[in-house]
């Protein structure tokens, strides 16, 4: 079959690689018929690349037809039309009964001392081949795989594999209060939906990107929209604080994670450097690690006090410094972690009908052919053409 392959930092290409075959009799194999492209791809496209091998066979948004299951396999049948959620998860340990799929005991990656198995993301999660392919291995599929009914274009469903599940978590875990605030840092396809999920839900919604089209998207779903400039982080700090009694909002979803660009919140990058020995200090401000977290900052400094920041960025650093002085003294609630998808399905499916209030059927910008994949990587990750969401069709 033919599968995106990861090769090196920013290369990745379309080969031919060996079917997947059931391994296991709670595995399934689907034929895929949609696969996203995500920015949590774009982190092993150049940042995690450390955890990458060659060969690795990228993609963990894919919803497909099922072509065989194994004998354990008893909800699914051959030609079930199937949505596949992004972590691997047993659905009966005590970390699946309790709603935290990402943590699933029988899937958690033990040499690496990391969570849940994951599709296609690094040896940190396993390096199970992922779904920017023709066809897939679904393990534990005896629980994973979401149906879904035949008839609607693939674009209804596709995003129940990770961008809606993970939207509405960074929703809930924001803890917004009744008629409060939310400020969405990054308008990538999960800021995005997030801003669309939380408007939706009845928030006073405030959109920050650097990328015109990106804060066009979301303003016809009532959220007020900021532009941040790569040297002026400050300014829509002050500018939110504005729309919310100077407070700041109740709280705030960095939907951003460790591609952030810019300066976000230098001040309080600064104030912290002063707090610090000056070598350590200086060192600081002159290391990349900083720049990454420049969203995290950002959120620290808008959130009000007492709120609550929610992130879903994905974070990689263990040794990043954190503002505790500032964490601690506005008493900042912070929730975090992979999208525990099963545990949000039927809250998002109702939203999946033909009204489409989260503007799902509209959403992609891009359906491409799966030999495009090289060029897609490239484009979303420059942000060319428009991209804000695509959508592969092996
Ligand atoms: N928690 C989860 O389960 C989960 C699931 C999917 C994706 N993610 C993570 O969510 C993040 C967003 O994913 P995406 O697919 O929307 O990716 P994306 O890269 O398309 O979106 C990121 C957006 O942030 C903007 N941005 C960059 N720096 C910024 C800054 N300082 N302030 C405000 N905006 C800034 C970019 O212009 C871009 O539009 C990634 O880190 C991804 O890994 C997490
Ligand atoms: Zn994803
Ligand atoms: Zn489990």
């Amino acid at each position: 079959m033919r599968a995106a392959v990861w090769n090196g930092p920013r290369d990745v290409r379309v080969e031919n690689v060996p079917d997947p075959e059931i391994q296991e009799p709670t595995d399934a194999v689907i034929r895929v018929t949609s696969s996203g492209l995500c920015g949590s791809d774009l982190h092993l496209y150049e940042v995690l690349t450390p955890f990458m091998n060659e060969g690795d066979i990228l993609g963990h948004e894919p919803m497909g037809i099922v072509e065989e299951v194994g004998p354990e396999v008893t909800d699914l049948a051959v030609g079930d039309r199937v949505t596949v959620p992004f972590q691997i998860a047993c659905g009966h340990c005590y970390m699946c009964e309790e709603g935290l799929q990402t943590q699933c005991e029988t899937t958690q990656v033990h040499d690496q001392q990391m969570g849940a198995q994951l599709f296609g993301y690094t040896q940190l999660y396993g390096a199970v081949p992922g779904g920017q392919a023709e066809y897939l291995r679904v393990p534990q599929a005896q629980y994973g795989p979401i149906k879904v009914p035949h008839g609607p274009p693939d674009d209804r469903f596709v995003y129940l594999s990770d961008v809606l599940p993970t939207a509405w978590q960074a929703v809930e875990y924001a803890g917004i209060p009744e008629g409060g605030s939310v400020a969405v840092l990054g308008l990538g396809p999960i800021g995005d939906m997030a801003c669309r999920v939380a408007a939706h839900r009845g928030a006073q919604v405030f959109g920050v990107d650097l990328i015109p089209e990106r804060l066009e998207r979301v303003r016809r779903f009532g959220v007020e929209t900021f532009r941040l400039t790569k040297d002026d982080g400050d300014s829509i700090i002050d500018e939110i604080r504005d729309r919310t009694e100077g407070r700041g909002p109740d709280s705030v979803i960095d939907a951003v994670g460790m591609e952030a660009h810019g300066s976000g919140a230098v001040r309080l990058v600064q104030r912290m450097t002063t707090l610090l020995p000056e070598s350590v200090g200086a060192k600081l401000l002159s290391e990349a690690g900083v720049d990454r977290l420049s969203a995290f900052y950002t959120a620290i400094e808008l959130v009000r006090r007492g709120g609550t920041i929610s992130l879903s960025g994905v974070y990689g650093g263990s040794v990043d410094p954190l503002p505790m002085l500032t964490l601690f003294d506005k008493q900042i609630q912070l929730r975090m972690g992979q999208a525990n998808i099963r545990r949000w399905v039927d809250d998002v499916l109702p939203l999946l009908g033909e009204e489409d209030p989260l503007g799902v059927d509209e959403f992609a910008t891009h359906r491409l052919p799966l030999d495009e994949a090289p060029q897609a990587y490239a484009m979303f990750q420059k942000k060319e053409d428009g991209a804000a969401k695509v959508l592969f069709q092996p």
